[in-house]
Order: structure tokens, then sequence, then C-alpha cells
């Protein structure tokens, strides 16, 4: 083994001291070598000079080595089939489905029954949102975990967890779950003990904290800190109050969570996301979010999963703006591009796509390796993350905008057609963030039964779904979508959830709904038909292919946004109408680029493509997708 020889002296003192936890697999010893550096780096800069840490080193070597030595026969192909595909989710043939357990399908065995509703719909992944043995509601959604290795009861099992994964894995689809990073529930275990916990003897530190704390719910839980009587003290809560942030700083808590994550590797999962990322870490007079010390603790559990178990990737949810969300791409295979998101909806509100091309065009590039997920709703609201620097590149007030966005979406803004609502307004400064399903925020509720109202939303949800498959990445469908579910007000009824309209947008499935989907009159036939003409339209595109490079371009119309992508010589160029009228796009724009006007250019929209020589004129909320010519050939 070769890469021992481009370790530092002390690295391999190091690596020698810890050989002994590797025994007899010569791929694990591989992996062993070849991640070490990445493993010890971080947790010796972080942990080196504390006394716990020399323990809990050797039980985290030990945890990795166990679980790389029970990784069953399936499993050990998967690693090995991914190490030598590294691209397995960044290819144009990715497409995700996120939803609840409970809402889809009861119990993970119901889960089981349903995928073949999900292969028909064309799934390559599926997340399931928050399963593990969470505390009694309230419980944010599963968000306040009680057992890392439990299922909650009422829906399964770990061992059904188990046969999910197997099951889907035949079906060609990859496990997503998430694992709650940042804190535990009140009553996990581990709240139990104080070193595990962020904790103040009286309020001045953390009233020195909160001059530079930004709230997360400053409605339902104002504050970063609450006071526990059971540890007669204060303690940090950056969600809600039962949501106990662990300490960090203690490496029995980064061992205790890694060991934690291996499990769950070994039970199968695909995919882990890392929720709330960017919290991990606090600092005094910062707003505590995206420290390096975050990107040192996660750059440490994906060097451990990839000794462990290298089939499994690891996803960042770090809502945060464009110059601290691409770092996360450093140490994870995916992140959510929450910046593409919020702009979609931005330029469909406004009708203009100056905000959108801007953005994008300034946005760092992504590391080789890593990947986009691109969506358009998830479970959480839409925080209008426009910085000031984007808005003012193209003369717009980024409060100003943020403030329209917030009343637009939730429908109290002349002539909106969206039904959303406001989530955890800042009373200083008008702005909010905005809950409501797709559809519902697209304008499909409030079409009503107006037949050119309801053309209209259907549209419009399909022209932001190809934006998001078109764009690079892997895509997520979020449940609901691909039937046009409308805003759910029945949480209103639950005291548990009445106070959080983030469970608008998380409707139970509808499977009264579902088998319309074959009848191309109705909404759901459409739409479910749209994103099916999408994932054939990726599918046969190789420069969708993360590798590739997005490129928005100015289309001269500043209601038509333009967006190239091009991978190894192959081109696609998507243009797309945000507005209700219809808009004329001059076709050189197309032709000094390369690209062609075929006929197929409207068949993934379904439209035909009306113009003449020189001009294209885009339907409403139109997309068309031109094949090019490879660079070259156009330069020629
Ligand atoms: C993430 C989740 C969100 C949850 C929070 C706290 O942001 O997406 O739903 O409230 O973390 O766990």
């Amino acid at each position: 083994m070769q890469n021992v020889h481009a370790m530092r002296e002390e690295v391999r003192a190091d690596y020698e001291a810890a050989l002994g936890v590797v025994a007899g697999d010569d791929a694990f010893a591989v992996r062993f070598e070849r991640f070490f550096t990445e493993l010890r780096d971080p947790l010796f800069g972080l942990y080196g000079s504390d006394s716990r840490f020399e323990a809990a080193w050797q039980r985290l070597l030990e945890a990795i080595a166990g679980v790389a030595g029970g990784r069953s026969r399936e499993l050990r192909m998967l690693d090995h089939e991914r190490e030598v595909t590294p691209d397995w989710l960044q290819r144009e043939q990715a497409v995700g489905y996120v939803t609840y357990v409970d809402k889809f399908a009861g119990t993970l065995a119901g889960v089981r029954s349903r995928l073949p509703y999900l292969g028909e719909l064309g799934v390559t992944y599926l997340h399931l949102m928050p399963l593990l043995a969470a505390r009694p509601a309230p419980n944010d959604g599963g968000y306040a975990v009680v057992d890392y290795g439990a299922v909650e009861p009422a829906l399964g099992t770990i061992e059904e967890l188990q046969a999910l994964a197997s099951d889907l894995r035949a079906a060609g689809m990859a496990l997503c779950i998430d694992v709650v990073l940042n804190h535990v529930a009140a009553e996990h275990p581990w709240a139990r003990n104080k070193d595990f916990l962020i904790t103040f003897d009286d309020r001045s530190e953390p009233d020195a904290y909160e001059r530079t704390l930004p709230e997360v719910f400053p409605d339902i839980a104002p504050g970063s800190f609450s006071w526990s009587d059971e540890h007669e003290c204060w303690l940090w809560t950056t969600f809600n109050t039962y949501q106990w942030d662990l300490d960090y700083t203690n490496p029995v808590v980064f061992v205790a969570m890694a060991s934690a994550m291996l499990e769950l590797a070994a039970v199968g999962v695909d995919v882990l996301r890392i929720d709330a990322a960017p919290f991990l870490w606090k600092r005094l007079g910062t707003n505590c979010q995206n420290q390096p010390e975050v990107h040192a603790l996660l750059g440490a559990f994906r060097a451990a999963l990839r000794i462990a178990a290298p089939a499994v990737a690891l996803k960042a949810e770090a809502i945060v703006a464009p110059r601290e969300l691409v770092p996360y791409l450093d140490e994870c295979d995916l992140a959510y591009h929450n910046v593409l998101m919020v702009l979609l909806w931005s330029a469909l509100a406004s009708g203009r796509v100056a905000l959108m091309t801007a953005t994008l065009e300034a946005m760092p590039p992504i590391p080789q390796g890593a990947g986009w997920l691109t969506y358009v709703r998830c479970h959480d609201d839409i925080g209008w993350a426009i910085t000031p620097e984007d808005a003012a590149r193209v003369g717009e007030d980024d409060h100003l905008h943020r403030r329209f966005l917030a009343d637009f979406y939730a429908g109290e803004f002349p002539a909106t057609f969206a039904r959303g609502a406001r989530f955890q307004v800042d009373p200083r400064t008008g702005e909010a963030r905005t809950s409501g399903s797709c559809a519902s925020l697209a304008g499909l509720e409030s079409a009503g039964g107006d037949p050119v109202a309801v053309d209209l939303a259907v549209r419009r949800v399909l022209l932001l779904y190809a934006v998001a498959f078109a764009h690079g990445g892997l895509p997520l469908i979020y449940m609901g979508d691909e039937l046009g579910l409308l805003n759910d007000p029945s949480y209103l009824d639950d005291p548990s959830r009445r106070d959080d309209n983030r469970w608008m947008h998380r409707p139970p499935m509808d499977w009264e709904a579902a088998p319309r989907r074959d009848d191309p009159e109705t909404v759901q036939g459409r739409l479910w038909a749209g994103l099916r003409r999408l994932i054939a339209a990726r599918r046969a595109t190789r420069a969708i292919h993360v590798q590739g490079v997005s490129e928005p371009i100015w289309t001269g119309n500043e209601h038509v946004f333009g967006l190239c992508r091009e991978q190894t010589g192959e081109r696609l160029l998507v243009l797309a109408n945000f507005t209700p009228t219809p808009q004329p796009v001059g076709l050189e724009v197309a032709r000094d680029r390369g690209f062609r006007l075929t006929e197929a250019a409207g068949h993934v929209d379904g439209r035909p493509i009306e113009g003449d020589r020189d001009f294209i004129v885009l339907a409403p909320y139109q997309h068309l997708w031109l094949p090019g010519d490879s660079q070259d050939s156009a330069a020629r």
C-alpha cells in the first residue's frame, strides 16, 4: 500500500499506532490508509489537547472497524461499486422524491408497498423525512430524536428499515434519511449528561451571544437559550426549547454521534442528510453559523464513513448565503441549492429574471466531485435569502424585494395568484419567511374552478421544476407536487402543531387523487405527465450531468430566463418564460452559441414552438430545451 508514504511524520506515527484495529480485510485496510489523514487531522486539531480525546479516539477507531467488518456481502459490493462510480448521485438519470413515511404510506412496510408508484414516476432516490425514534409531540416533525439507533415505533423497526433499503436498492433507488446532529430531544439519554450540552450558570454569556445571534424561530421559540430545571442552568437551544444543542467541543459527543451515523450506515442507508449543519459550532461575536470548526467536524464524519462504509454519501442541509453555502460541498457530496429555489419563486412573482440570472452568474463554482440538490419546495418554509449584494447588482433593494415576496406569497399583494402564509414574521423589519405548498403558491388554490387560471398554475409548477431539473444536480420532487396537492389546514386542529404553519405544506398523500394521474385532462394527469417528460428529457441529456457547467445567459428579454449546460462537448440551452403572457426572444441568442431550434425543443413543455425566422415567441410559462453543437463545431 502506497498512501502511507504521503503521510506527514506525525500522521504516520498515529497511523501506525492505530493499525491494531485493521484486521484481515484488504479493502478496509486500503481505505483506512487512504483516509486516515482526513480523519485524524481535523480531530487532532479540534481535540488534540483534550484529556478525554485519547479514549474517545480509540472508541471511534473501534466503531469504524466494527462497522467495516460487519458489512454484508451486498453492502461490500455496493461499497466497491460506488468507489468506482463516484458520480452515482450526479448523473442525469438521478431523480429524487422526498416524503414523510406516515403521510405517504403510514409505515415503513407501507412505503415498501408503494415503491411501484415511485418507480412509475422515475425516482432513483428516496428521502424519507425524520424516522428515528423521537420524543412525543411536539417534536418538530421528528427533528427531536430520543434514540438514533431505533425507528419511531409507530413507523416500524430497524429491521424494517433495513428491508426497505434492500428493496429500494433492488428497484434502483437510494435511501436517504435525516441525522439530526446539532441537537437531541430533551428526553434523550445523552441529555442527562451535562457534559453533552452547552450550559451556562447565569444569563451573562447567553446575553453576550444573543447580541449577534439571529433567531431561528422568533415566534414559536424566541431566543436561543432555555432554562433547565433539571440541570439548574441555561442551555443552548437554537431551535425549540425541547431541542437541546450538543456540545461539539467535547470529543465524546463527536464520537457518540459518529458511532450513531456508522450504525445507520450499517443498516444500509445510502445517504445521510446532515440536518442544520451550519449550527454545530458556536463562537462569541458571530452569528454562530458556518464556523471553520463545522467544516472540520463534517470532514471528520465524512472520513469515518469513507473508511467504514464508502457507499454512504453525506448531504448538507445548510440554508445559507452562496458564499457560505459552497464550502459545504468540500465535505459533503450534496447540498441544497436554496439560492436557486429562492430565485425561482422570486422570478415567478416578479415575472423578471434579472436577479436570478445575475445571482447565478455570480455563484462560486462548486468543488469537483460534489453536486447540488435542486428543488422547488421542501418541508420547510422558504427563507427569502436574497443578499444586499445580489439585489444591488440588478438595481433592486434587497429588503423591499424580500418584503414583496413575503407579501406576494402570503396572498396579500394586488393580483397575486399565491395562497401561502407568513412564517416567523420579524416585527422590526416586516419581513417574513413563507409557508405553503408548491401548488398553492403557484396559484392552483386561488384558481378555484377557472380553467384558464388552473392552466396557468399547472404551467407555473412545471416551469419551476423544469429549471430545477435542467440546472444540473440531483432534482427533488417534494411529496404531492406531482399531483398538485394544496395547503392542508388540518394542522390547525392539532395543538402540538397549530403554532407552526410549516405543517400546511406537509399534507397526507392523496391516494384517491393519484389514479387521476392517468387522465391527461386532469390537473394530476398534466402534472404527472409534465414531470415524466422532464425526467425523460434529463435522462436523454448528458449535458445535465453534474460535472458539466451551468451558465445563465441574458436572453435580451427580461422575462425569459436562459440557462446553458455543457458537459464534455454536449450542450443544452433552456429558455423559460416566467410570465403569463407570450414573450419574444431573438433567435441569435441561441444561434450565436451554436444551439439549434428543433421541433423537439418544445416537446418537454408539450406545446409547439411559435415564431418566424428571427424570433421565437414563448407561450405563457413555456420552457424550451434546445440541443447544441459542441463548442468546437460552433466556433468553426
Ligand atoms: C432543519 C429542518 C427543520 C427543523 C430544523 C431543526 O432545518 O429542515 O425542519 O426544524 O432543522 O432540526
